[in-house]
C-alpha cells in the first residue's frame, strides 16, 4: 500500500505512514495535503528536526530522521497549512489551459484562474512566438477584470536541437534547461504567498511539458510550491468540432500520436488516429489505398484562428491538395501548427 493509502486510513487526528521500515507519526490534516517522499527509510524514526514535528516525525518543509540520523522523509509538496504553522509562504503556480488558438477557447474555470494571477510566466519561441503571445494577450485583456493588477515576465525558451540523433534525450535536455528558466522565474520574479500563471496552449495535459517540468522542479525541494492544473480545449477539440464530426467510431479506439511515431505504421488493432506535431506530411505514406487500404483524414491547421484552415476526405483524393495548402500557408506565415485525424475507411 503506498504512503497516502495508508495515511488515508488513519483517524482522529493522527496519521501514521511507512516507507521501507520507517513509522512516522504526523497529522492527518497535513499527511492529506501534502505530498511525502521517503527517500531513505532506516529502522524506526527516533526524531524529527524542521519547521514542526509530532510523535517523531517532522512535516511540511523539515526533514525527518532516524537514530543514526539518515534522512527519511521530506515533504516535497509543502502544504498550505504547513505554511500556515511555520509563517512560510507557498508561491502558488497555476498552470492553465487556454485553448488551442480561439480566445473565446478559455474555459469559465480558466478565466476565474486568471483573475487569481499576480504574475504571469511566458516561454515561448521563435517564429510562433509573436503569435501565441497575441493571442494570450488578447485572453488576458478580454478576461481580466479592469483594476486587477498583474505583470508579466518573458523569458526566452531555451534552444530546441531540430535535428537531434537521439530524440528522446534532446527533449530531456531542453526539459531540463526549461526547469531552470522556471526555476529562476519563480525564485526572481515572484514574492512568497503571490500566485504565478503560466498559460499552456491548448491543455496542459496534451504533448506539452510543463506540468513535468513544474514536478521535477518541485521534487528538488529547493521552492516552497503548490500548483494546480486548469484545463483547456485542445487542438484536438478544435479538430473535432470544427470539422463537426466525432472522434471515434463507436465503441472503437482512437489513437494520440506523433507525425514521428504515425511514420512507423498503425499499431495492431488501431484503424483511427489524431496526429500532432507533424512537420513532415507523414499522411501522405497513407495515400495508396493498393498498399494501405482505403483511408479518410480530416485535416486543420492554425484552428480557432483567422487563418483557419480545414479540409477533408479520401486520402488519395486530398493528400496532395493538404501537402500544397499547407506548404503555401507555411511560406505565408513563417509557421504552421496543424493536426488531424486519420482513419481506415469503414465500408460497413
Ligand atoms: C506541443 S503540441 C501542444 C498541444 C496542445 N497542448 C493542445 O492541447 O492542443 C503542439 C501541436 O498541437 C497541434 N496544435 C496546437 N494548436 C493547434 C491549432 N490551433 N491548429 C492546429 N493544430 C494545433 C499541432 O499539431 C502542434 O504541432
Amino acid at each position: 500500500m503506498d504512503t497516502v493509502a495508508r495515511l488515508h486510513q488513519l483517524g482522529d487526528n493522527l496519521a501514521v505512514g511507512s516507507g521501507g521500515g520507517a513509522e512516522v507519526a504526523i497529522e492527518e490534516e497535513i499527511a492529506l495535503s501534502a505530498r511525502f517522499v521517503f527517500s531513505v527509510a532506516f529502522g524506526d524514526m527516533r526524531e524529527g528536526s524542521g519547521d514542526h514535528s509530532r510523535r517523531g516525525g517532522t512535516l511540511g518543509l523539515g526533514k525527518g530522521v532516524d537514530s543514526h540520523g539518515n534522512l527519511l522523509q521530506r515533504c516535497h509538496w509543502p502544504c498550505k497549512f504547513c505554511a500556515a504553522k511555520t509563517g512560510q509562504a507557498v508561491k502558488k503556480i497555476l498552470i492553465i489551459g487556454i485553448g488551442a488558438g480561439d480566445p473565446d477557447y478559455i474555459t469559465a474555470q480558466g478565466i476565474k484562474a486568471l483573475n487569481q494571477v499576480d504574475v504571469f510566466f511566458l516561454m515561448d519561441k521563435g517564429r510562433i512566438k509573436g503569435k501565441l503571445r497575441d493571442v494570450r494577450e488578447e485572453i488576458c485583456r478580454r478576461h481580466i477584470v479592469p483594476g486587477r493588477p498583474h505583470r508579466f515576465v518573458e523569458a526566452p525558451s531555451p534552444p530546441r536541437d531540430l535535428k537531434p540523433a537521439d530524440y528522446r534525450a534532446s527533449v530531456d535536455e531542453l526539459n531540463e534547461a526549461k526547469q531552470a528558466v522556471f526555476a529562476a522565474m519563480i525564485a526572481d520574479e515572484m514574492k512568497d504567498g503571490e500566485t504565478a500563471g503560466i498559460l499552456v496552449w491548448g491543455d496542459p495535459m496534451l504533448y506539452d511539458s510543463t506540468i513535468r517540468n513544474i514536478d521535477a522542479l518541485i521534487a528538488t525541494g529547493r521552492q516552497a510550491i503548490d500548483y494546480e492544473v486548469i484545463p483547456g480545449i485542445t487542438a484536438v477539440q478544435a479538430l473535432a468540432a470544427r470539422h463537426r464530426i466525432p472522434l471515434n467510431r463507436i465503441a472503437e479506439p482512437v489513437l494520440l500520436t506523433t507525425g514521428r511515431r504515425l511514420a512507423e505504421g498503425f499499431p495492431d488493432g488501431i484503424t483511427s488516429a489524431v496526429v500532432l506535431l507533424d512537420g513532415e506530411d507523414t499522411f501522405e505514406r497513407f495515400a495508396d489505398p493498393q498498399l494501405h487500404g482505403e483511408m479518410e483524414i480530416y485535416w486543420g491547421a492554425y484552428l480557432g484562428t483567422p487563418d483557419e484552415i480545414l479540409i477533408s476526405g479520401r486520402l488519395k483524393d486530398v493528400a496532395s491538395e493538404i501537402h500544397r495548402r499547407r506548404a503555401e500557408a507555411r511560406q505565408r506565415n513563417g509557421w504552421i501548427m496543424d493536426t488531424y485525424l486519420i482513419r481506415k475507411v469503414n465500408d460497413d
